[in-house]
């Protein structure tokens, strides 16, 4: 392994084309994990928000459409609308209780200005080489006093991580990720003033970082390391057998240490 520096040049290829497919038979397991980490953060945020049961909320980017039920619980006189590129791993319609499921692109496909009094997107924007345009156009889907929900990932944790190789392979894993499909997991932790310009009031944020290990995100960072494989190694010198033991050693807890953050803020658009 030598730390090789990442190629500037993208290859246009897009979230889900060919990382991070739905199609992969292992990506309904990577999600999942990653639900179960976060779920818990999302749902103690969530309860500190003003819903109300007639608001109409909308999930973008929802994966495996985890959070959905508890909007649709929340707001059982409203409407609660989960979109992703993909819906393929959206739960059986009969088992969508108070839900609409749409297959919906936030690069390029449009809701009504002023559409939605809750909108919540959790480690999708980060992924998208568009996010800043993007977010604009989500904000004026906001009714007038509607809150957004925002969470995304930081790679700052794993920048003073202890463990040089953990440190070095989970960095080459962001830089991979923005060299083949221009994720950026720097751009979260500015959200707090990213919404404050975009003219959001009552603007709030946190953050939250789980351990690897044999937990939720050491799962979630297992499959997503399996699927990066070929750029570590062929992109940032990463030999396949030092991979392999990184990922045995967090699957058996010998290694453990924090994973990325999960950096959430939000705000009120104006009355
Ligand atoms: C890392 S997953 C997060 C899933 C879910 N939000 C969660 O936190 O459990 C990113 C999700 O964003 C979706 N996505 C990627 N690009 C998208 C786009 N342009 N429009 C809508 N969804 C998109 C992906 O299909 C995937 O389900």
């Amino acid at each position: 392994m030598t730390g090789l520096a990442p190629q500037p040049n993208r290859t246009g290829e897009r979230y889900g084309e060919r990382l991070f497919s739905h199609q992969r038979p292992d990506e309904a397991d990577r999600l999942q994990a990653l639900a179960q980490a976060l779920d818990p953060h999302t749902f103690r945020r969530l309860d500190r928000l003003p819903l109300r049961e007639d608001w109409h909320c909308l999930e973008i980017g929802a994966g495996l459409a985890t959070t959905v039920p508890w909007l649709a619980e929340r707001c059982p006189r409203g409407r609660v609308v989960a979109t992703d590129i993909d819906t393929r791993l959206f739960p059986d319609p009969a088992a969508r209780n108070g839900w609409e499921a749409m297959s919906h692109d936030v690069t390029r496909d449009e809701f009504p200005e002023g559409a939605f009094h809750f909108i919540h997107a959790r480690w999708v924007f980060s992924h998208l080489p568009s996010r800043d345009a993007d977010l604009r156009r989500v904000i004026r889907w906001l009714a007038p006093g509607g809150w957004l929900l925002i969470e995304d990932l930081a790679r700052f944790p794993l920048e003073s991580s202890p463990h040089p190789l953990y440190r070095t392979v989970s960095l080459a894993m962001c830089d991979a990720l923005e060299k083949r499909i221009g994720t950026d997991s720097v751009w979260a932790r500015g959200l707090p003033s990213i919404l404050h310009t975009e003219g959001l009031t009552d603007i709030g944020s946190e953050a939250s970082a789980d351990c690897v290990g044999p937990t939720p995100m050491g799962r979630f960072w297992q499959l997503s390391a399996a699927q990066l494989a070929p750029d570590l190694h062929g992109s940032f010198g990463i030999a396949p057998p030092q991979l392999d033991q990184l990922i045995a050693e967090v699957g058996t807890g010998d290694l453990t240490d924090l994973c990325l953050a999960n950096v959430a803020a939000w705000g009120r658009r104006p009355e």
